[in-house]
């Protein structure tokens, strides 16, 4: 095995001893920032997201930043929450440990439930719709979500409703460039991800039109991201 990987198990097994839950915990994904445990909170399947320090960081600098990034995530969920959005309930916040603690949501990323040879036209002109909706709420609400990829969408099994994720590089802000930005930052994800079903997207732009109070300013700033990201990558 190599360095890294022993390492990554070592962590893996000392994190969930940390938080008491090394027989039930179940490690659902590990990132750069984060990684994220399946486990039971007081009795509900819930899931634990917890940031670890990077080592390149000075640590004094590192916990504050990591103690700011919690609870900036945290707080973001509830007001996500709080602005009709569906996303996880927060269930605990625990500074020490670097850990929020949340609903588990039952389902697939939407980048799963996009690759399924089930996915019907009908399927995407409804996430399309859902995601709209939700991103107009977010940012009518003076919240930029920061990381709109279809690997931050779930789709629930039991009503296939779809639930946003990953509040992780999320802010308040009410600039229409951030607004922007956090569309283009998303049309990109898709067009990488998913190029044969580029129409969620427009399905998102057209409910997004529809539904945001500040369409107009937001989509104007939106062609202007792109139209800049273009010309950066003729030239480089
Ligand atoms: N509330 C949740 N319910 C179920 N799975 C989740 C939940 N939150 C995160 N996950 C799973 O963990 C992964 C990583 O979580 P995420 O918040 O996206 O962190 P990262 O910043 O590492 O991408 C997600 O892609 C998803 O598979
Ligand atoms: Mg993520």
């Amino acid at each position: 095995m190599a360095d890294d990987a022993i390492d990554a198990v070592e962590n893996d097994a000392s994190a969930m001893r940390a938080l008491g839950v090394d027989a039930a915990a179940r490690a659902l994904s590990q990132g750069a920032e984060a990684r994220v445990f399946a486990l039971e909170f007081c009795g509900r399947d819930a899931i634990c997201k917890q940031r670890f320090a990077k080592k390149y960081r000075l640590p004094a600098l590192d916990e504050r930043l990591t103690r700011a990034r919690l609870v900036g995530e945290a707080r973001a969920i509830v007001r996500a929450r709080k602005l009709g959005v569906r996303a996880p309930m927060v269930l605990h916040v625990d500074a020490n440990e670097a850990c929020v603690y949340m609903e588990r949501v039952a389902g697939v990323a939407l980048k799963e439930a996009l690759r399924r040879e089930t996915c019907t036209r009908e399927d995407i002109a409804r996430y399309g719709r859902e995601i709209g909706e939700a991103i107009s709420k977010l940012h009518d609400g003076g919240l930029v979500h920061g990381d709109l990829t279809t690997s931050n969408f779930m789709v629930r099994d039991d009503d296939g409703a779809v639930v946003v994720i990953d509040f992780g590089l999320s802010y308040p802000s009410a600039v229409p460039e951030d607004k922007g930005v956090d569309l283009y930052v998303l049309e990109r994800a898709i067009n990488a991800a998913h190029p044969s079903q580029t129409e969620l997207f427009d399905e998102i732009i057209a409910t997004y039109k529809k539904t945001s109070k500040m369409w107009c300013a937001t989509l104007n700033r939106f062609a202007e991201v792109r139209a800049r990201g273009r010309k950066r990558s003729m030239v480089g």
